[in-house]
């Protein structure tokens, strides 16, 4: 089967959690495209979605899937979105897509928080995809500086670099900078969640800890579901 398959199958399973009335948190990215579409496919009655980026908004609108702004839902019932690396305890990198900071938003707002993801998004030690980090663009060298110190307190020497797309920096929905970091292994996400969090600058980071409830990984075999 290939990756596509496999995010298309978690796309489908995760669709069949959703039920009529529900508030939806719709992630960001090709997986969360399938969620979407399969979500929009069932036809359920009074499904409100939370989009957490134009990219996102624009497919649910397009399929017919009413949207709610965040402002508006105090409690979002379940957020389905996938994912860049699933490590242990259903510790997360995201924002390959540059979506981080809105999906963090809805996934804090969400009851339960369900990540999809082919199979081999599933990683022992977080850190081989690269860490995206969100920073204000104003004086972001100088931000940039004081990431590194931030990841030398943690023990990664890898600097930081600025994401760009045909030679521009991306802007991220917000207007934001996308900074990566090729950490290789990350020993203690906490801490990392933490110094990087100190930093003025930095808007978010891509790890998300202890937000997931259950991962539906798509496999060769099926879908395999994970808990922390
Ligand atoms: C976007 C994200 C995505 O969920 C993540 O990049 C996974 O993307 P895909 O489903 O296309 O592999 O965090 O900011």
């Amino acid at each position: 089967m290939s990756a596509d398959d496999q995010k298309r199958i978690s796309g489908e399973a995760a669709a069949q959690l959703v039920e009529s009335g529900m508030i939806v948190g719709l992630g960001t990215g090709s997986t969360a495209a399938w969620f979407v579409k399969a979500l929009a496919a069932r036809g359920l009655t009074g499904i409100k979605g939370v989009p957490t980026s134009e990219a996102t908004a624009a497919l649910a609108t397009e399929l017919g899937i009413p949207l709610l702004d965040l402002n508006d839902a105090p409690e979002i019932d379940l957020t389905v979105d996938g994912a860049d690396e699933i490590g242990p305890g259903l510790s997360l990198i995201k924002g390959g897509g540059a979506a981080l900071l809105r999906e963090k938003l809805v996934w804090e707002a969400s009851k339960r928080c369900v990540v999809i993801a082919d199979a081999a998004k599933k990683v022992e030690t977080l850190g081989k995809f690269a860490l995206p980090i969100e920073v204000v663009a104003f004086g972001h060298l100088s931000t940039s500086r004081r990431i590194c110190d931030a990841l030398s307190e943690c023990d990664i020497g890898m600097p930081p670099r600025l994401r760009l797309k045909d030679g521009a920096p991306v802007k991220t929905d917000g207007g934001n900078l996308i900074y990566d970091v090729a950490c290789g292994r990350i020993e203690d996400p906490s801490a990392l969640a933490a110094a990087l969090k100190s930093v003025t600058g930095v808007v978010e980071h891509g790890l998300f800890l202890d937000l997931a409830e259950e991962a539906l990984l798509g496999t060769d075999n099926g879908i395999v579901r994970l808990q922390p």
